[in-house]
């Protein structure tokens, strides 16, 4: 019999409306493949793959065994002046998957680690190669990149940062959102294309107010997925890379998202075929069922750090960085179980095909519905947009999840959207019903 208490006394929930949740709670006892069950006992259709996590399904036996036979050979290892086989298996692994010379992977345990990682390695890096000068970053409006300091000031989420003022990072700039509603509010499986060079901006005012000599980096999501699945105009991305190599500035994609599969490529950066100096992974990496994250660095990255201790004794530590449990062995095990199953039954393809599916499900059923002023889907992942409830931001897109909740099935409100992002083993028939049921709670709440 599961736990039943659940009145608040002493859990604070994070990212969650604590005094509604309390009326109304939300609970999961159990899961297996494309459904929850909850503390009273209904299924409910894991729509969001828990948070863009549960890629492969839940309870899957394999990655399952692995952690338990882990447990029973190297539960677990000290990170510092040590390592363990699996870390360097799963890195191994996860390098291979990885394009260009991305090759070396730094681990931590999740997204906003990385994101903060990654800014830390793109300073160390220039301070290496004597440009300590570099000290700028620039992140992009509505970016996501988890909720460290330093995730969080290149991060372009409002209400995220808005109440840590001056202690978000200085010395850093945001690329405007792009989103046209009204040119590119209905887009299927395909990049928008806009006739206006969007990165216009970057060139002739970013670099040149703080002069691109100190600049360190550009973090961009190459789809911004927290803020609802908006899509990167054609080109913008590979734009991007030129800019940043012409001023010498570190390119890095979180793609805590978009990496392992859900483009139904390995990375975004396949789909879009740019290549970053640095790629933020967490969640889908272990199927989301322990948590690991990593930034891989180019080598180019890697040797510069080496070559900048040169003048340093061997014993003495490159990079003054790393967490407790980087690299946790069970961890990693979940990882190569998951890395492995992903490839024996071919889940990336997969979320190619059934992306199509669900793109085409929402366009035909949700289009034209009360207040739906956009849908986007690309890969396994969909927005619908809906007219703001005046003076009331994000409420509607909050009453129609909480619906769709208590008719079985699990979405995400972000804004004012809905996301769905199903695990890459959906059938049609759970995407059907996944749109259905948001189609219903649209039409209610209109
Ligand atoms: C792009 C991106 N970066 C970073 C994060 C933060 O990850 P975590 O919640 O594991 O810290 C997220 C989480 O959704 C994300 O979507």
């Amino acid at each position: 019999m599961a736990y039943q208490n659940f009145n608040m006394d002493h859990q604070w929930l994070p990212f969650t409306p604590n005094r509604s949740f309390m009326k109304d709670p939300r609970i999961f006892v159990a899961a297996d493949g494309m459904h929850f069950t909850t503390h009273d006992g209904r299924k409910v259709l894991d729509g969001i793959s828990s948070l863009w996590c549960v890629t492969a399904g839940h309870n899957r036996k394999p990655i399952n065994e692995a952690i338990k036979k882990q447990l029973d050979t190297l539960d677990y290892a000290t990170a510092f002046q040590a390592s363990n086989d699996q870390a360097f298996k799963a890195a191994e692994m996860i390098a291979d998957l990885a394009p260009g010379d991305l090759n070396k992977v730094l681990f931590c345990n999740s997204g906003s680690e990385a994101a903060d990682t990654s800014l830390k390695v793109a300073l160390a890096y220039h301070r290496a190669r004597g440009e300590g000068h570099r000290n700028v970053f620039i992140g992009r409006e509505k970016g996501y990149h988890g909720v460290g300091f330093g995730g969080m000031s290149v991060g372009g989420i409002p209400a995220n940062r808005k109440v840590y003022g001056s202690a978000l990072l200085p010395r850093v700039d945001h690329l405007r959102f792009i989103h046209d509603p009204v040119s590119h509010a209905y887009i299927n499986g395909v990049e928008p294309e806009w006739t206006e060079d969007l990165l216009l901006e970057l060139e002739n005012r970013i670099l040149p107010l703080h002069d691109p000599s100190n600049v360190a980096a550009v973090i961009v999501e190459p789809i911004s997925g927290s803020a609802g699945w908006y899509l990167p105009p054609k080109g913008y991305l590979k734009r991007l890379r030129e800019i940043c190599d012409k001023h010498g500035i570190l390119l890095i994609f979180d793609e805590v998202i978009t990496g392992f599969g859900r483009l139904g490529v390995n990375f975004g950066a396949d789909y879009y075929g740019v290549v970053p100096d640095m790629l933020n992974f967490a969640k889908g990496v272990t199927n989301g069922v322990i948590p690991l994250g990593g930034v891989i660095c180019t080598d180019r990255i890697y040797d510069a750090m080496m070559k900048g201790s040169a003048n340093s004794p061997e014993y003495a530590v490159e990079f003054f960085h790393g967490y407790t449990y980087s690299g946790h062995p069970v961890a990693c095990a979940a990882a190569i179980a998951t890395l492995e199953l992903f490839q024996q039954e071919n889940l990336f393809e997969r979320a190619g095909q059934m992306g199509k599916v669900l793109g085409d499900a929402m366009h035909s059923s949700l289009k034209g519905l009360p207040n739906v002023i956009g849908i986007r889907a690309l890969g396994l992942a969909g927005a619908v947009e809906l007219a703001s409830v005046a003076g009331a931001p994000g409420k509607r897109a909050y009453d129609i999840f909480m619906e769709c909740f208590h008719n079985g099935v699990m979405v995400r409100p972000a804004g004012e959207n809905v996301v769905v992002c199903p695990p890459f083993i959906v059938e049609k028939e759970h995407i059907d019903r996944i749109v259905n049921v948001v189609a219903d709670a649209i039409r209610k709440h209109a």
